[in-house]
């Protein structure tokens, strides 16, 4: 394999469709229509409009720090200011602690593969089989090394040979199994034991109709908040991965087009998403029956894939495979981050730190595998929930240490190198860059105070500053 293929992406396609992988993950699957039908659409046109505004602004800005130094996390802060490049340190160790729970919900999904062809819907359909199944230790450990290794994989055999020819194929083969599936929802019809029908075109109508009689300031800013943190997670914004995506980015490529590109992606396969799932809770459950995150995925919707019958089992296979596509695309984009920067500090080659780094998780990955089980413990999270193993690394990674990231990030960008910084590697090649104005006031005002208040909210010293 030659350096250049080593170490860049083909084309522009190729790193739209690597980034959209990365984009379209477990969060437009369980997180964006969950929030969708709790806050109606009202929540909708505000995460369009921050999509378009604030996730524009931050995700060009890493995607070109990525291209301009020319490196991963723990380099590209220190090129842009030797001083700040502790922020490198810090990014990298995103990836590194979502690196220890991702495959395991990988593999929590590949289980439900199995469940639908192997013909176990009727026991998934009870609420126990997913927490005996995880509480259990050796088959969530096998299904989680499992995805570990598939993702190790594919980053060992590099940037075009690896992850861009992956998600060249299944970013397309996803979009038409939730295209698919999405048509199906929307034809079922269910009559349950009150006598009541209700249709899959009538969950649609419910999604779609703004709920603003009981809208409040704080209900408001509520909604807000959401829509921001999902928007961040979703686009995969402050974790060093669009900065290790955009260093394999050809200097020609216009950023501002493939960061609306990705954008589209994302935003369509996570309204896809809520159009599957909001009807199928409303048809079969009533407006009631959503429930958030894994509990969504693993206990609500099995139990009506099995009322469903033999269209059940196939709807079921088609879901969890379109899962574990979704989810498979996002993990090698956390692990790439994590290899690339050892790369970097080691000076090491790619199969020789794939193969340890992928080792050193498998371990790691049992650990919190086994935090239903062997490792069980209950710690009280400062966002007032209480969690295992798993939740602890999310909450650390995800809600306390990315909107920290982006915080400094913007700052360093806005106040100590200037914005001219990234928009003069966006109009690289004479590419326009319309929006320059608003992005420099996104990442100088807008955005560190988003996200102070973001921060302060996701880790829950909004509410203990509140209370
Ligand atoms: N962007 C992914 C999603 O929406 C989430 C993700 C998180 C991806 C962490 C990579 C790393 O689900």
């Amino acid at each position: 394999m030659s350096e250049a293929k080593n170490t860049s992406f083909s084309g522009q396609l190729g790193f739209v469709l690597a980034s959209a992988g990365s984009a379209v993950g477990l969060g437009n699957i369980w997180r964006f229509p969950y929030l969708a039908a709790k806050d109606g659409s009202l929540f909708i046109l505000i995460y369009l409009l921050l999509v378009l505004s604030f996730g524009f602004a931050l995700l060009l800005t890493d995607i070109a720090i990525g291209r301009k130094t020319r490196r991963s996390s723990v380099f590209a802060y220190y090129a842009i200011s030797p001083k700040w490049r502790y922020l490198g340190v810090l990014t990298f160790l995103v990836p590194a602690f979502i690196m220890t729970y991702y495959p395991v919900i990988g593999g929590w999904i590949c289980r439900y593969i199995a469940v639908y062809l192997t013909g176990l819907q009727e026991a998934a359909a009870d609420s126990a089989f997913f927490t005996s199944f995880i509480a259990s230790s050796g088959s969530p450990l096998g299904y989680g090394l499992f995805f570990m290794l598939i993702t190790g994989l594919i980053i060992f055999f590099g940037v075009q040979s690896g992850i861009e020819r992956v998600s060249c194929w299944l970013l397309p083969v996803m979009f038409i199994m939730i295209i698919g599936i999405a048509g199906y929802v929307l034809t079922l019809e269910h009559t349950d034991a009150n006598g009541q029908t209700r249709s899959g075109m009538m969950g649609l109508v419910y999604f779609l109709t703004p709920h603003l009689e009981d809208l409040t300031l704080s209900r408001f800013l509520q909604i807000l908040l959401d829509a921001m943190g999902q928007l961040f997670f979703s686009l995969s914004i402050s974790m060093g991965i669009m900065i290790t995506y955009g260093s394999y980015v050809n200097k020609e490529v216009n950023l501002g087009k493939c960061v609306l590109q990705i954008e589209i992606f994302d935003t369509v396969a996570a309204l896809l998403a809520a159009v599957i799932i909001i009807p199928t809770i409303y048809v079969f459950s009533g407006p009631e029956g959503m429930s958030a995150g894994p509990s969504l995925m693993f206990i609500s919707l099995p139990k009506i894939f099995n009322v469903m019958g033999t269209a059940g089992i196939v709807i079921g296979a088609l879901f969890f495979l379109m899962a574990a596509f979704a989810a498979l695309t996002s993990c090698i984009s956390v692990l790439e981050p994590i290899v690339a920067n050892i790369m970097d500090v080691f000076q090491s080659a790619r199969k020789k730190t794939t193969v340890l780094t992928t080792l050193f998780y498998l371990i790691a990955v049992g650990v919190i595998v086994l935090g239903y089980s062997t490792f069980y413990v209950e710690v009280k999270l400062p966002n007032g929930s209480t969690g295992q193993l798993l939740d602890i690394m999310d909450y650390i990674s995800t809600s306390f240490m990315m909107p920290f990231i982006s915080l400094l990030t913007c700052l360093l960008i806005g106040w100590v190198v200037g914005c001219q910084w990234i928009t003069g590697e966006v109009e690289r090649c004479g590419h326009a860059f319309r929006t320059k104005a608003l992005y420099t006031f996104m990442i100088r005002y807008l955005a560190p105070v988003l996200m102070t208040i973001l921060f302060l909210q996701s880790t829950g010293f909004w509410n203990m500053l509140t209370n």
